[in-house]
C-alpha cells in the first residue's frame, strides 16, 4: 500500500491558476477529505493524482516514486479514480460497467478472480439485484452507486472518489460511506474523497483539507480545522459548530457575504 504526498504542486489552465503550491500528505489506512467552495480546484487537484493533468511545477509522490515518472498503464493499476460528472457512456448493463473496472486486470479475457469480485462488490453495494438493468436507463442516484462499484473492483491501493455520494439520499450517502471506510481500513487502502458536505466530512474523515481558491487553508482532522472562524473566511457563512469531544457537527446558518457575487 502506498501514502501520497503531494509536494508544492501548481497547475494552471491556461493562465489561470488553479492549484498554487499544494502541499499534503494523504496516509495508508485513512480517509482523507477534500472540501472547500465550488472553484477552488478540488476536482483538479484529483485529477492531478490521478495523473489526468501534469502539475506545471512540484511533485506527486506514491511512497518514493515520482508520479511524473510512472507510466499511465502503471499508475492505473494502483489509482482507482472516480470523476465528478457520473456519465455512463454506451449501452451497457450495470455488470458489465462494474466489470469495465477490472480493466487493467483482465488479460483479454474474464478470469474467476475478476467475477468473484464483481459479484462481491456488488452484493456489498446493494446493486447485485439490477446487474442486468441497462445502466443507461438509471436513476443519478443509482448511477453514483453503480461507478462506485466500478472504482471498488480495482482494489486499488489509491482510491480516489470526486463527490462520491452526491446524487444519493441520506440513508444511501451513510452506508457508502461506512463500505468505504471499512474497505479502507481492512485494504490499508489510501482514499482520498472530494465531498461537499461538511457534516460528512467530518463524520468520515480521518483528516480534511481545505482548499480555498487554489491553496491549501487548512489541513488537520475535521475537529481541528473546522471552526466558526474558518468557514466564514472560505465560504462566507455564518455557521454554528457543535462540539463533543472530537466530535463536531456543522449548523450552517446564513451567508455573509451579500455583495450580490458569487465567489466562482
Ligand atoms: N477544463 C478546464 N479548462 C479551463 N478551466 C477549468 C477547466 N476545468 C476547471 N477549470 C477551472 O478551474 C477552477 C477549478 O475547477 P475545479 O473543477 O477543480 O473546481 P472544484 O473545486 O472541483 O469545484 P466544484 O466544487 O464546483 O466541483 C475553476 O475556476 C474552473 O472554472
Ligand atoms: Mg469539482
Amino acid at each position: 500500500m502506498v501514502t501520497v504526498r503531494v509536494e508544492d504542486v501548481s497547475f494552471c489552465y491556461d493562465r489561470k491558476k488553479v492549484l498554487d503550491r499544494i502541499n499534503f500528505t494523504a496516509e495508508q489506512g485513512e480517509i482523507t477529505a477534500v472540501i472547500g467552495p465550488n472553484g477552488a480546484g478540488k476536482s483538479t487537484l484529483l485529477k492531478t493524482i490521478a495523473k489526468i493533468v501534469q502539475p506545471d511545477s512540484g511533485e506527486i509522490f506514491f511512497d518514493e516514486k515520482r508520479l511524473s515518472r510512472m507510466r499511465k498503464e502503471d499508475v492505473s493499476r494502483i489509482v482507482s479514480y472516480l470523476p465528478q460528472d457520473n456519465v455512463i457512456p454506451g449501452i451497457l448493463t450495470v455488470f458489465e460497467v462494474v466489470m469495465l473496472g477490472r480493466i487493467p486486470y483482465l488479460n483479454w479475457r474474464i478470469g474467476e478472480e475478476d467475477l468473484k469480485i464483481t459479484v462481491k462488490v456488488m452484493k456489498e453495494l446493494g446493486i447485485d439485484n439490477y446487474a442486468k438493468r441497462y445502466a443507461n436507463k438509471l436513476s443519478g442516484g443509482e448511477r453514483q452507486v453503480v461507478l462506485v462499484a466500478q472504482a471498488l473492483v480495482r482494489e486499488p491501493e489509491v482510491l480516489l472518489l470526486d463527490e462520491p455520494v452526491s446524487n444519493l439520499d441520506i440513508r444511501n450517502k451513510l452506508e457508502i460511506l461506512e463500505l468505504i471506510r471499512k474497505i479502507t481500513k481492512e485494504k490499508k487502502m489510501t482514499t482520498i474523497l472530494v465531498l461537499h458536505d461538511l457534516n460528512l466530512a467530518a463524520m468520515y474523515a480521518d483528516k480534511v483539507i481545505i482548499l480555498s481558491g487554489g491553496r491549501v487553508y487548512a489541513r488537520g482532522k475535521p475537529y481541528e480545522v473546522l471552526s466558526e472562524d474558518v468557514l466564514s473566511s472560505v465560504y462566507g457563512i455564518e455557521a454554528e459548530i457543535r462540539r463533543n469531544g472530537e466530535k463536531i457537527q456543522v449548523i450552517p446558518l446564513r451567508p455573509v457575504k451579500c455583495d450580490g457575487k458569487r465567489q466562482f
